[in-house]
C-alpha cells in the first residue's frame, strides 16, 4: 500500500489553546503538515503556535467563537487565504458541566451552552471545511465526540446529548459526502488528562479514574495518534464511524 507523506498539506484544529486540541497540532506539525490553530482563547492558541514554530513547524493562530457561524466562516476563509487548502479538519472544541448533576436539575442555559459549543460548534466547522473540501475535491474531518457519545455518562445529560449529536452528525454527513472523496470519522476518548479534566474536584477525578480497568486516564497524545490515524491513507476505508479509546471502559 502507497503511504501518504504528510509533508506541506493543511490542517485546522479547533479548541487547540489546549489539552487535546494542542496535541493533535503538535502532531499534524511535527510531520510538516502547515496547521490553523483555532480557539477562542487568544493566549492559548499563541503559545500552541509558538510550541510548534520552537519544533521547526509552521503555524496561524486564527481566534474563532465557534458557536458563531459569521466568525467559522470567516476563519475557514481565513485559513484558505492563508494555504489555499485545507486537508485535515479536527473539529475539537468542547466544553464540560463543571459539577455532575442528575437530568432534571439541568437548568436550561447550562443545555444551550453545551449543545452551543459541542454540536452546534461542530456543525458550523463541519459545514464550512465541506463546502472548501468539495471544491478543492476532497479532505479527511475527525471530531472530538467521547465515550459519552456511545454510553450515557452518569451527571452529564446535556453533555451526552451533545455527544451523540456529534456522533448522528459525523454519520449523516459522512454518507451525504462519501462520493465528494471526503472522510469524516470521530474519536470516542474515555477520561483524557487536560485541563478540562484537572478542573474537576478531586474525589471526582479519583472516582472517574477507578472507573477505567487501565489504572490510569488516557494521555491527549494517544487521542492525537488515533487523529492521525483517522486522517492518514492507512484509515481510507474508514468513514462514518467513531474510533473508542476507553481504557477498557466499555467492558465495565
Ligand atoms: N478531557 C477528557 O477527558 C475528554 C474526554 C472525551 C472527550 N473530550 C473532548 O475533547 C475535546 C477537547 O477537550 P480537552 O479535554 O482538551 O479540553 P480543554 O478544556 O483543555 O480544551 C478545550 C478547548 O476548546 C476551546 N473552546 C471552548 N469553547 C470554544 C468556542 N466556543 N470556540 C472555540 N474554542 C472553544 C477552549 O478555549 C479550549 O482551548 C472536547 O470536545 C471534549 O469534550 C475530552
Amino acid at each position: 500500500m502507497k503511504i501518504m507523506t504528510w509533508s506541506g498539506n493543511v490542517a485546522l484544529v479547533t479548541g487547540a489553546a489546549s489539552g487535546i486540541g494542542r496535541a493533535v497540532a503538535l502532531a499534524f506539525a511535527g510531520e510538516g503538515v502547515r496547521v490553523a490553530v483555532v480557539d477562542i482563547n487568544t493566549d492559548g492558541g499563541q503559545e500552541t503556535v509558538r510550541q510548534i514554530e520552537r519544533a521547526g513547524g509552521e503555524s496561524v493562530f486564527l481566534k474563532c467563537d465557534v458557536r458563531r457561524e459569521d466568525e467559522t466562516q470567516a476563519m475557514i476563509e481565513g485559513v484558505v487565504k492563508e494555504w489555499g487548502r485545507i486537508d485535515y479538519a479536527c473539529n475539537n472544541a468542547g466544553i464540560h458541566n463543571d459539577l455532575p448533576g442528575v437530568m432534571a436539575e439541568v437548568d436550561q442555559d447550562l443545555w444551550n451552552r453545551i449543545m452551543a459549543v459541542n454540536l452546534t460548534g461542530v456543525f458550523l466547522c463541519m459545514k464550512y471545511e465541506i463546502l472548501q473540501m468539495v471544491k478543492q475535491g476532497g479532505g479527511v474531518i475527525v471530531n472530538m465526540a467521547s465515550i459519552a457519545g456511545l454510553i450515557a455518562e452518569p451527571g452529564s445529560s446535556a453533555y451526552t446529548a451533545s455527544k451523540h449529536g456529534v456522533m448522528g452528525l459525523t454519520k449523516a454527513a459522512a454518507l451525504d459526502h462519501i462520493s465528494d472523496g471526503i472522510r469524516i470519522n470521530a474519536v470516542c476518548p474515555a477520561c483524557i488528562d487536560t485541563p478540562m479534566l484537572a478542573s474537576a474536584p478531586e474525589e471526582v477525578r479519583q472516582y472517574l479514574k477507578s472507573l477505567h480497568p487501565i489504572g490510569r486516564f488516557g494521555e491527549p497524545e494517544e487521542v492525537a495518534g488515533s487523529v492521525m490515524w483517522l486522517c492518514s491513507d492507512l484509515a481510507g476505508f474508514a468513514t462514518g464511524t467513531g474510533v473508542a479509546l476507553n481504557g477498557g471502559v466499555l467492558f465495565n
